[in-house]
């Protein structure tokens, strides 16, 4: 990969497709088509590992807190669980198959740390080990680029009941098990990605309640904060002393675009930021955490578990940073008397996802939205992409997510000869897959180094606290014969990744 890439033009595009037009550059709805992607700009798609195995009890996995979580009456949508999720473990090599079928040339997968250590400290389990050996060699085998991530939720419970990321201890563990796969695939991982949205595991999973271990403290959740930077910057020093093929290492974020509403609007968006944010970026890249976010916070930690060292640690330097990205977000500073709106997108058990910052409203934004309600606004992506390559000029991107739950039904199709097949026509799901490709390739116009994008998601999954309630996939999956049908928006994805040029919505 190369750190001078530079947009094309449909002038200089490769192999433009058929029916490509000529970019309508700047058209507001970024409905564009005809742009190409630069040679080098990596195409695939993500999933994770309690999202989509299954097996839960098999081949010596021990339980996670997404085990424990889902298994607890109320937490999620319909009572669904992982346990069988989208069976993956044991269709590994159809869904290979699959993703080299719609042409993927890199797969974003998570490693399962209960299968590695069941119980989160001690040996390697080899069948765990064996069943990413064999996930990472049939993507080999079929050209595409395995990038793995070490932590996307699923903690070992037994790391759990000794007080879970608000032990500093689940830090050092945690470096254990990234050395165990590094020895393990580290001649044949291409990325790194050391942990999925620490924000999601620290805020939602110690302050909100909404994930999994499902607390409510703001203090733990702050603790949690600084435990997984530092879990971050240990793992990356552990994999560098075992991995022999020069992998990138990076860390994916679900860094959040703030917009304001009235005068108070700024106020909010430092508090936010700072949060959701700068907490994260600052240490990872600068080594120290922002003094405002410590002052806002006096209240609910005194953050003494930041120990002397700890942000030489973390600082390490990175290859690439993932970037998530679903929807933006807007904020005032609550005036008292109005009802107070806290509608940030996540499902409210009873915490904050926020603390220190209890005076911020999170407001509703105007449409349109996906099925998580969420809403769709292309613009943010490429200001996210822009205003992070402006901070950090050096540091190489990936869009290591992006995609929309929209409420997908099979249908059969019938040919003009009477041939039946399944079919899902998911006409909005490509809208706004085109129109978010179009803002990734519009920043890379305005310089970003942007190397990839990995659509979330591959296929159907379980969707944390909504369980199989929303589909995120470009492949659906039915429930209950788990049988895999190429959606619309995979077959426009892999035109996308064919031609490398967005091509036309019809
Ligand atoms: C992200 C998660 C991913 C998926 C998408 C919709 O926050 O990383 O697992 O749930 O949201």
């Amino acid at each position: 990969m190369t750190s001078d890439q530079t947009t094309t033009s449909t002038a200089d595009a490769a192999t433009p497709t058929a029916d490509a037009v000529a970019p309508t550059v700047g058209n507001a709805d970024y409905r564009d088509s005809g742009l190409t992607f630069p040679d080098g700009f990596i195409f695939g798609s993500a999933t994770a590992s309690y999202q989509i195995e299954g097996a839960a009890n098999e081949d010596g996995r021990g339980p996670s807190i997404w085990d424990t979580f889902s298994h607890t009456p109320g937490k999620i949508w319909n009572g669904d669980t992982g346990d069988v999720a989208d069976d993956h473990y044991h269709r590994l090599e159809s869904d290979l198959d699959l993703m080299k079928e719609l042409g993927l040339e890199a797969y974003r997968f998570s490693i399962a740390w209960p299968r590695i250590q069941p119980t989160g400290t001690g040996p390697a389990n080899e069948k765990g080990v064996d069943f990413y050996v064999r996930l990472v060699d049939g993507l080999l085998e079929r050209g595409i680029r395995p990038i793995a991530t070490l932590y996307h939720w699923d903690l070992p419970q037994a790391l759990e009941d000794k007080g879970g990321w608000a032990n500093r201890d689940t830090a050092y563990a945690f470096a254990d098990y990234a050395r165990i796969m590094g020895e393990a695939l580290g001649d044949k991982i291409v990325t790194w990605t050391t942990l999925n949205e620490p924000w999601c595991s620290a805020y939602l999973g110690y302050g909100s309640g909404a994930h999994a271990p499902g607390r409510m403290d703001g203090a733990d959740a702050l603790a949690a904060v600084h435990h997984l930077n530092l879990a971050h910057g240990l793992a990356v020093s552990a994999l560098k002393e075992v991995v022999t093929n020069n992998p990138d290492f990076s860390i994916t974020l679900n860094l959040h675009v703030i917009r304001g509403e009235g005068e108070t609007g700024p106020e909010a968006i430092r508090q936010i930021d700072g949060l959701a944010n700068r907490v994260f970026l600052q240490p990872l890249l600068q080594g120290s955490y922002p003094e405002d976010v410590l002052a806002d916070t006096a209240d609910v930690t005194d953050w003494a578990f930041v120990l002397p060292g700890d942000l030489e640690l973390i600082h390490q330097p990175l290859d690439l940073l993932g970037v998530n990205y679903y929807s933006t977000t807007l904020v005032r500073i609550w005036d008292g008397i109005s009802p107070r709106a806290n509608n940030d997108g996540h499902k409210d058990m009873g915490g904050s996802p926020w603390p220190g910052a209890d005076r911020v409203e999170f407001l509703a934004q105007p449409g349109p939205y996906t099925e998580m309600g969420w809403n769709i606004e292309p613009a943010g992506l490429e200001e996210l992409l822009v205003s992070l390559h402006d901070q950090y000029p050096a540091l190489p991107l990936m869009v290591t997510e992006n995609g929309a739950a929209f409420a997908d039904t099979r249908e059969v199709d019938v040919a003009a000869d009477g041939t039946e097949t399944f079919a899902v026509h998911d006409p909005e799901r490509t809208d706004y897959l085109q129109r978010h490709f179009t803002a990734a390739h519009r920043a890379i116009a305005r310089g970003v180094d942007l190397r990839g994008y990995q659509v979330w998601s591959l296929m159907d999954n379980f969707e944390w606290g909504y369980g199989y309630s929303k589909r995120f996939g470009i492949v659906y999956v039915d429930f209950d014969t788990f049988e895999r049908t190429l959606k619309d928006s995979a077959k426009w994805y892999s035109q996308l990744i064919a031609t490398r040029s967005i091509p036309a919505v019809n």
